[in-house]
């Protein structure tokens, strides 16, 4: 098993994904608000990479049952129905819909890695889920962090040590002596240095603090609280769903399996 990362998806495109498990983490906050999304009953997430392409797809999609959630700049896009709160997706307000997503950096990395081998979706929140996953496949796997695109592509550290704390955890397990990259290296070595109190890191990243700052403070709390949501977000077909009991550990697509 090798365990590759990349700190932000621009030096991917959909072709080197393709054949690739992968782990996408926006812990601010894209992974995190889909996986509350899912595990409070929304039937599905599609991720997108544009405003335009939400627009094009909801025109096609049956009204009533489908909800726009996503941000620009943190707060909700004009037209949307919903922002990138992850206290937005109650039960009362996603049960049973559709949610189109766009987002400026989760989503795209999502959009991204919509024909990968595998892919799930990964935070704080559902940490040990995923850990769990990824030790019962025992395949390659690269961890692709959303960082920040707006940027050109810059670092997340928030979202280095998520996926530090889970490489951390692979590597100790018994018996499965992962291969690691030197990125995947340099995550744990993150890790190590600020994984040990996530709220406070997610206080201090440049992300979580602008967050603070627009008024979303109370989101840092629900982000850093480590395996709240012990669900797996895994995209099945071309939209994001929950693992199922009893199904395979990370669906892979049948012409490619
Ligand atoms: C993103 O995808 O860029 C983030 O989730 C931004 C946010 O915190 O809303």
């Amino acid at each position: 098993m090798r365990i590759d990362l990349g700190f932000n998806p621009v030096p991917f495109d959909e072709l080197q994904l393709r054949d690739r498990n992968v782990v996408v983490i926006d812990v601010l906050r894209a992974s995190t608000t889909i996986t509350v999304a899912l595990s409070n009953g929304a039937r599905e997430i599609i991720p997108v990479g544009s405003i335009e392409s939400a627009v094009k797809i909801s025109g096609s999609l049956f009204g009533e049952v489908t909800l726009r959630g996503g941000e620009r700049n943190g707060k909700m896009i004009e037209g949307f129905n919903l922002g990138n709160s992850p206290a937005e997706y109650s039960e009362s307000t996603v049960r049973g819909k559709s949610v189109i997503f766009c987002t400026t950096n989760g989503s795209v990395a999502m959009a991204k890695s919509r024909y990968a081998r595998s892919l799930v979706i990964g935070s704080f929140v559902n940490l040990s889920t995923v850990v769990e996953a990824l030790m019962e496949k025992k395949e390659d796997v690269l961890f692709l962090c959303a960082g920040r695109l707006n940027s050109q592509g810059q670092f997340s550290l928030e979202d280095a040590v998520c996926a530090g704390s889970m490489i951390h955890r692979l590597n100790e397990m018994d018996g499965l002596n992962p291969e690691l990259s030197d990125s995947a290296r340099a995550a744990v070595a993150l890790h190590k240095a600020h994984g040990r109190s996530p709220l406070k890191l997610l206080k201090s990243t440049e992300h979580g603090m602008y967050l603070t700052e627009i008024g979303f403070a109370e989101d840092l709390k629900l982000c850093a609280a480590v395996d709240s949501v012990p669900v797996l977000p895994t995209m099945q077909g071309t939209s994001i769903k929950l693992r199922k009991a009893n199904q395979e550990p990370i669906p892979t697509p049948p012409e490619q399996a």
